[in-house]
């Protein structure tokens, strides 16, 4: 089956006799009943599949986990609370058997750095972050750290960096560390780790794949050992999707590739209008042909669309020309998300990025006059023409 096929069916209408509903209904309750104690003990055992506990199990998400494992491939997926949650139990799973050493790339999103340098390292585990771009700079600092697990973004926010997805994963393998890949910016549509060799997939499915920011809510896909291992400590630690965001991300994601390619496709036409204005500096787009990344963008990006985040500097800006830049927009919507069916503009340096040190933000290329865009499903014309009255 297809993406777009997958999206719609997968996870719903289980075991269909008759008269059952076209969707998964939200289940709200904390426990579940069985016909015997007997049965209890089996699902408690893992003995057979079934529903006890809310914090283990619940048949709404149990739908939605099923349609992110059929669009991302893999064993299996926990829905989580957030895609920060998803981020700190896919990394504390890669690490449990593991050297407690992480190698992140150097170009990600604000708050993952905090979850490493705020959360991991006070635990003792060692950070680096390296330009995952440049694979002799990975080399070397895979001989030096014999890192347990690798963290990168896809598509990274907000620069639109792409490393090597495959070539990372066959270094990981060959040092038994594990691959993990926030899929957040690219979605299944464009890319899905786990076939290029990633261990675990990450998504905040607040954005695209639920995509009407009405939902916070994250995904962790893995691959068996993996996804046994993120089950096992939810199981503990509890950092569930409640039911009610579960059934909102499914019914959502039903329609993500919809979206999604018409979301590419404006946000292709609005790069090419952002490159003829003399007041932009500097456009970021996947379909650059001048991007630094191109040779690997053309290979893994292979079906003609290139996301729907553009990023552009205004000529030198400070801060005062970006609020005035932001605060004379109409139609697109000032606020800190991303993927939604509305378009969205984002200013990293106060925001996403704020408490990233400068020296770090200066590495990933994140300056004073950087904008970020998320471009929604609207007529293409009636975004540029808000831009255009902004930037006048
Ligand atoms: C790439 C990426 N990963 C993870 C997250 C965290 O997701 P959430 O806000 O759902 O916790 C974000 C949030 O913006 C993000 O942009």
């Amino acid at each position: 089956m297809k993406i777009h096929t997958k999206a719609v069916h997968a996870g719903d209408r289980k075991k269909a006799p008759s008269q059952i509903g076209v969707t998964t209904p939200i289940y709200t309750a904390a426990s579940f009943i069985t016909s015997s104690l007997a049965e209890q003990d089996r699902i408690y055992g893992a003995e057979e599949q079934g529903f006890a506990y809310q914090r283990y199990a619940n048949p709404t998400n149990a739908a939605l986990e099923e349609q992110m494992t059929a669009l991302e491939g893999g064993h299996g997926c926990l829905a989580t609370a957030s895609g920060m949650s998803a981020l700190l139990i896919a990394l504390h799973a890669a690490l449990v058997d593991r050297t407690h050493s992480v190698i992140c790339s150097r170009d990600i999103y604000g708050a993952t750095i905090k979850l490493l340098d705020g959360v991991f390292e006070p635990f003792n585990v060692n950070v680096r972050y390296v330009d995952l771009t440049d694979l002799n700079a990975l080399d070397a600092s895979i001989a030096a750290e014999k890192p347990g697990a690798i963290l990168l973004e896809t598509i990274s926010n907000p620069t639109l960096r792409v490393a090597d997805l495959e070539a990372i994963a066959q270094r990981c393998r060959a040092v038994n560390a594990a691959l993990i890949v926030d899929n957040t910016f690219a979605t299944p549509l464009l890319v899905r780790p786990l076939e290029l060799g990633a261990n675990i997939v990450v998504h905040s499915v607040t954005k695209y794949l639920s995509g009407h920011g009405d939902v916070l809510g994250g995904l962790v896909i893995g691959d068996q050992e993996h996804h046994e291992m993120v089950r096992y400590l939810s199981r503990i630690y509890g950092p569930v999707l409640g039911p009610f965001e579960s059934y909102l991300a499914m019914r959502g994601a039903k329609t993500f590739p919809l979206r999604m390619e018409r979301q590419c496709r404006n946000a292709q036409g609005l790069a090419a209008w952002l490159r003829t204005q003399k007041s932009i500096s500097r456009v970021h787009y996947l379909d650059d042909p001048e991007h630094p990344d191109a040779a690997t963008i053309w290979r893994l990006l292979t079906n003609g669309l290139y996301g729907a985040m553009v990023t552009f500097e205004l000529a030198g800006a400070q801060k005062p020309q970006i609020f005035k830049l932001v605060d004379s927009l109409g139609l697109v919507v000032n606020a800190s998300s991303l993927g939604d069916v509305h378009t969205m503009v984002l200013y990293p340096w106060i925001s996403s990025h704020r408490e990233v040190t400068p020296k770090m933000k200066a590495a990933m290329g994140v300056t004073e006059s950087l904008l970020r865009v998320s471009v929604g499903i609207e007529d293409l014309d009636d975004i540029i023409a808000d831009f255009e009255q902004a930037l006048a």
